[in-house]
């Protein structure tokens, strides 16, 4: 979702996929491990997520609107611990078209644990298309001033999704989103202002800014469609590549496509989390669920990719979701039936789960690898990781090799 990834993706490479890199294991009988992408699965289970680590959030902008644009991070480590971490902090949810969103739920238990059937979810953001219903909902887009180093900024997006308005605003039923379009949800409680001690941290100044949806244990549910591009490719980015994903809240609020790493918490590890995600235009109808963090690999960017993938409906609404339980268990899945109802026993969802068909599993590292895999001298510049111009570097080789 990020740049770097866009770069590799701009230029349709064949990149061999990391999704090896932290070997995966079956943990019960009815539940199978894929070797390959090529399977096509109904759940997507992450074991053992969440690490103790830390990274390193921006501390200033510069000149955000000229050449000279920079970004400073701190050089004071956040640091996280325990559970999903880094993706039990505050996120938001990323829509990438052609797709049609229907219902958003997001949901928090005190408990529950894949499989043991525990707790209860409540339902505590909630959009519904057809009744206009946006509840604790704030859709925002990259409708805002230009920057060279941070990219648009963020507005209020108007009901069609990629406007931008002046207040929040429901997205208008049907909305269409484009190939190449986004838009965000975020929850409607109000940053206080920027600053490093500050409830949301530092963020680039004039945007709205909204708190992400917190929680270890969460849910997030969505009913949507994913439709084939109508209009001609015409050299778009992304063509025909609907995505469903999540970041770390830190990183749209000072850039999501940052053209120097330094203006956003992603390439030290602050998390993302793609839910459901076309990777190429070479396998249209594959949706895969990937985690971008430093848990077990010290490649970001390719970051963490289950095998098995889940089929693309282009022609009717698709039902899923994925939940992050207590015990590390992070799962994706894609149902026939499902109600976005106040509140969801985890008996229920895990009957749903069940029931849904095939699972995998892909088990994450224990190894908490952030001495490793990066460092950071005391001027705060990231050793190792795979910087985003770095990947840049490496896609013109690649291309250098084709021509
Ligand atoms: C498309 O993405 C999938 C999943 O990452 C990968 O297995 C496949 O090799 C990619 N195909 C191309 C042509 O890049
Ligand atoms: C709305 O979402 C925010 C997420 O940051 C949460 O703090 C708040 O409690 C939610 N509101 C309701 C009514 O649940
Ligand atoms: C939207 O809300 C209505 C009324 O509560 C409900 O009947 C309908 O199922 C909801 N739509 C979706 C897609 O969840
Ligand atoms: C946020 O959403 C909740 C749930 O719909 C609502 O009760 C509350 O009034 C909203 N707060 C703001 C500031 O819009
Ligand atoms: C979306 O709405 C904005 C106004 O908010 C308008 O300028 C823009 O043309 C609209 N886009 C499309 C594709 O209709
Ligand atoms: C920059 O790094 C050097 C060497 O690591 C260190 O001595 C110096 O204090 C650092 N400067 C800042 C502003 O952190
Ligand atoms: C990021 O910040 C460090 C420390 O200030 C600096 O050395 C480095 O060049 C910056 N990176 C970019 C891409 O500007």
């Amino acid at each position: 979702m990020q740049f770097a990834i866009l770069l590799l993706s701009l230029v349709g490479l064949t990149v061999a996929a990391s999704a090896g890199g932290a070997g995966s294991k079956s943990s019960s009988t009815l539940v199978s491990t894929a070797t390959s992408n090529s399977e096509a699965v109904d759940v997507i289970a992450f074991q053992n997520v969440g690490y103790n680590g830390f990274y390193y959030n921006v501390e200033s902008f510069s000149d955000i609107l000229s050449d000279s644009c920079s970004c400073k991070l701190s050089s004071d480590t956040t640091a996280f611990l325990g559970t999903n971490a880094p993706l039990n902090e505050e996120l938001s949810v990323h829509f990438r078209g052609p797709l049609v969103l229907q219902t958003f739920a997001w949901y928090t238990a005190e408990s529950y644990t894949h499989g043991l059937g525990s707790g209860t979810f409540e339902r505590r953001a909630y959009y519904n298309a057809s009744t206009q219903t946006n509840d604790n909902v704030t859709f925002l887009t990259n409708a805002g001033a230009p920057s060279p180093c941070l990219g648009n900024a963020l507005t209020y997006a108007s009901s069609n999704g990629t406007g931008a308005a002046s207040g929040s605003t429901v997205l208008a039923e049907g909305t269409v989103l484009g190939s190449n379009e986004e838009y965000s949800i975020f929850s409607n409680i109000s940053c206080g202002s920027s600053g490093t001690s500050n409830d949301c941290g530092v963020y680039r100044s004039g945007i709205p800014a909204y708190h992400g949806f917190f929680g270890v244990t969460k849910m997030f549910l969505f009913e949507f469609e994913m439709p084939e591009e109508t209009a001609a490719d015409e050299d778009t980015t992304f063509y025909n590549m609907p995505a469903i994903w999540l970041l770390n809240a830190h990183i749209p609020r000072t850039s999501q496509y940052a053209t120097d790493s330094n203006c956003s918490c992603w390439t030290s590890g602050c998390g993302e989390f793609d839910i459901f995600e076309i990777m190429n235009t070479t396998e249209l109808t594959k949706l895969y669920s990937t985690v971008h963090d430093y848990q077990g690999t010290g490649d970001i960017n390719f970051g963490l990719q289950a095998f098995g993938h889940f089929t693309r409906d282009t022609t009717s609404t698709m039902k899923g979701g994925v939940v992050f339980d207590d015990a590390g268990n992070v799962v994706v899945f894609m149902l026939d039936s499902m109600d976005a109802s106040n509140s969801i026993s985890g008996s229920d969802l895990d009957g749903w789960i069940n029931n849904a068909g095939k699972e995998v599993t892909k088990s994450l590292s224990s190894v908490a690898p952030a001495s490793t895999t990066k460092s950071k001298s005391s001027n705060g510049t990231l050793v190792e990781s795979h910087s985003i111009f770095a990947v840049f570097i490496s896609a013109l080789f690649l291309v250098f090799l084709y021509i």
